[in-house]
């Protein structure tokens, strides 16, 4: 399977914060925003990772991060000329998905939860075996904001409504998505929104009118936070910053885990990120290269 971040768009929410830097390059407490959804495609077992992103900003995530070999992974660029909606994704990147599967996942998205990296390996699973498309709904306060799914009495999925007035539910799907190879051609025949975007609401109501959209509930114990708002980019630095300092164990630490699944070894990590300092280069050197229990 392949993976897309999907890190471009406007960013208007946070002007004067994302006027001349990127989003997804802001800081989440100790490392930048792109590194949380980067960690989830790697914890899903994902390694080549498409990396979308708007025409001034790609040098900056190149310089970031490179071609991915440091993290054991292959990474490639492309960008989007403007922010024309979630869907077009998969037409930028037609020929990096070719006729494999995929997932997308938005830059500016954060997971965080016991048992996630089985719902990621189970999602993978249930595109590639059963051929399905898997989204997630989490409840939230303020579901007009997103794509909102609606369920009968026998809580079935039977819609999703893309920011309506008033929601069927308070349950938003999340901006993490794994779909068979289709998406591309469903992704091209999609009609552009009243709000001129390409919805990826569209692209999901496609799935679910031919009964191959599983929807699967993040349950209350999981947090999924967006970094949208000068408030909730707040939240979500509190949110990492409370964990770490608790646990003494970082999230979204992305030599670690590609320690972990064996993509990178001992050595290779050590010469990465020789002359790096700071309390992130800290970590790895205690937690990676000594502590390996
Ligand atoms: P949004 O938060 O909906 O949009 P935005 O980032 O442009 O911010 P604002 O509303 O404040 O102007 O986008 C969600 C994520 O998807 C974010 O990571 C940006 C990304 N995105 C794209 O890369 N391309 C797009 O066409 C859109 C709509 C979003």
């Amino acid at each position: 399977m392949k993976g897309i971040i999907l890190a471009g768009g406007s960013g208007t929410r946070l002007f004067p914060l994302t006027i001349s830097v990127s989003k997804q390059l802001l800081p989440v407490y100790d490392k930048p925003m792109i590194y949380y959804p980067l960690s989830i495609l790697m914890l899903a077992g994902i390694r080549d990772i498409l990396i979308i992103t708007t025409p001034k900003d790609q040098l900056a995530f190149t310089e970031l991060l490179g071609d991915g070999s440091r993290f054991g992974c292959c990474f490639d660029y492309a960008i989007q000329e403007n922010p024309n909606g979630l869907a077009e994704a998969f037409i930028i990147g037609e020929s990096f998905i070719g006729q494999d599967s995929v997932c997308l996942i938005l830059g500016d998205n954060i997971f965080y939860g016991g048992g996630l990296q089985k719902i990621l390996m189970n999602s993978v699973k249930a595109v590639k075996e059963e051929n399905k498309a898997v989204v997630f709904g989490s409840y939230v306060q303020d579901p007009f904001r997103y794509g909102v799914v609606e369920f009968n009495k026998e809580h079935t999925v039977i819609n999703i409504e893309e920011k309506p007035e008033k929601p069927k539910s308070n349950y938003a799907v999340v901006g993490l998505y794994f779909y068979p190879n289709s998406v591309i051609e469903i992704a091209k025949k999609v009609k552009p929104s009243k709000r001129g975007e390409l919805e990826i609401t569209s692209v999901n109501k496609e799935y679910l009118l031919n009964q191959e959209l599983m929807v699967e509930i993040l349950s209350r114990g999981f947090a999924w936070l967006d970094t949208g708002t000068h408030e909730a980019l707040m939240e979500a630095n509190e949110f990492v910053k409370a964990l770490e300092r608790r646990t003494g164990l970082k999230i979204g630490c992305l030599e670690e885990i590609a320690f972990n699944y064996g993509w990178i070894n001992k050595k290779e990590v050590s010469s990465n990120i020789q002359g790096y300092k700071g309390d992130y280069y800290c970590y790895i050197r205690d937690k990676v290269l000594i502590d390996v229990s």
